[in-house]
């Protein structure tokens, strides 16, 4: 669930620890490990976290105007070119940003795209848009939605690689989100040619998940994201018209989480040399900042 805006582009266009900051560089990376953020929390720690967290969204106000979604609405995107080019890179960012049902990648995405000023892709908004736009891709991927089930890769394959040889991506860079999620997705980009800069894992265990999953609400007017319990909007005009994903109920993410653990290993063992984990648990304010280092690292 993210911003309208992006809904609109769609439419219209068809585990070992590593112990040095995320700026390590890529290549430190050993075959078949995926390197962490060194502030990743064992399950023990996440727990304490969870105790925690709405007492930080209540006290620091997490989800009002000051969030990554206002921040990007009322600051245009700077380019690609503004942001990055001056660190001597040449070529647009791209970069995927992986994780289960609800860990936080929507919520993130806009403030890297704020930042980066790349294109977001989500697959699910595109994938929602087509649903209900009538589209046929949205005929065909609604009943796998409406379960909680994975979109057959030849449906969603087409679309992205389309997506991604727009003018748009080739000139800002791209932030695939939610995309690739099988073997078979992640092994047509490559055969297309389409490699990354980055692939930023967010890690958040599964019973956060479920609560983050079952209290989100979106704006429908502003595409913002907002949780119930941790980051409710402060203003009731917004709270009456706050909706609820269809598939965002307890019984449909377990289904989702059955087919994000089933294909997850697959996915990251084909980025292993590009991959970062980034500990989700966190307040979003400090997975931004620790996302934001890892793009960094990565550019230069
Ligand atoms: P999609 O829309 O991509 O759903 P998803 O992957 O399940 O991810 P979500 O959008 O649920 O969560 P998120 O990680 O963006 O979390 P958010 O930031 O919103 O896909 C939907 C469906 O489309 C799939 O089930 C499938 O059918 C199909 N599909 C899509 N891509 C496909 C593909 N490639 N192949 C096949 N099928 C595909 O945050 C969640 C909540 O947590 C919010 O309330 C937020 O406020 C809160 N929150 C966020 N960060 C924090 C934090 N740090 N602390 C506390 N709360 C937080």
């Amino acid at each position: 669930m993210k911003s309208i805006l992006s809904i609109a582009v769609l439419i219209s266009s068809a585990n070992a620890f590593f112990t040095q900051p995320s700026a390590v560089a890529p290549s430190t990376a050993k075959a078949g490990e995926t390197r962490r953020h060194p502030t990743h929390l064992n399950a023990s720690k996440n727990r304490r976290k969870v105790a925690s967290r709405t007492t930080w969204s209540e006290a620091r106000g997490y989800g009002t105007a000051t969030s990554a979604a206002a921040v990007s609405e009322s600051d245009p995107s700077p380019s690609a070119a503004d942001v990055v080019g001056v660190g001597g890179r040449k070529a647009a960012p791209r970069l995927i940003i992986a994780g289960a049902p609800a860990s936080g990648k929507g919520t993130q995405c806009e403030s890297i795209k704020a930042k980066y000023g790349v294109v977001h892709l989500s697959t699910g908004d595109m994938l929602r848009a087509a649903v209900s736009a009538g589209t046929d891709v949205g005929m065909r991927a609604k009943e796998y939605m409406d379960s909680g089930r994975l979109v057959p890769d030849e449906v969603i394959i087409g679309v992205v690689k389309e997506r991604l040889n727009s003018p748009d991506c080739a000139e800002s860079g791209w932030l695939l989100d939610g995309f690739p999620r099988t073997l078979e997705q992640a092994n047509a980009l490559a055969e297309a040619g389409v490699s990354a800069d980055c692939f930023i894992f967010l890690n958040v265990p599964d019973e956060i998940l479920v609560e983050r999953v079952v209290g989100r609400r979106t704006d429908p007017v502003t595409g913002k994201i907002y949780h119930m319990t941790f980051s409710p909007p402060d203003d009731e005009e917004i709270l009456k018209r706050l909706e609820q994903r269809s598939d965002d109920t307890e019984e449909k993410v377990k289904v989702r989480l059955g087919q994000f653990h089933a294909n997850v290993e697959a996915v990251r063992g084909s980025y292993t040399d590009i991959a970062v984990e980034v500990d989700g648990t966190q307040r979003p304010e400090e997975v931004s900042a620790m996302i934001m280092k890892t793009i960094d690292a990565a550019l230069t």
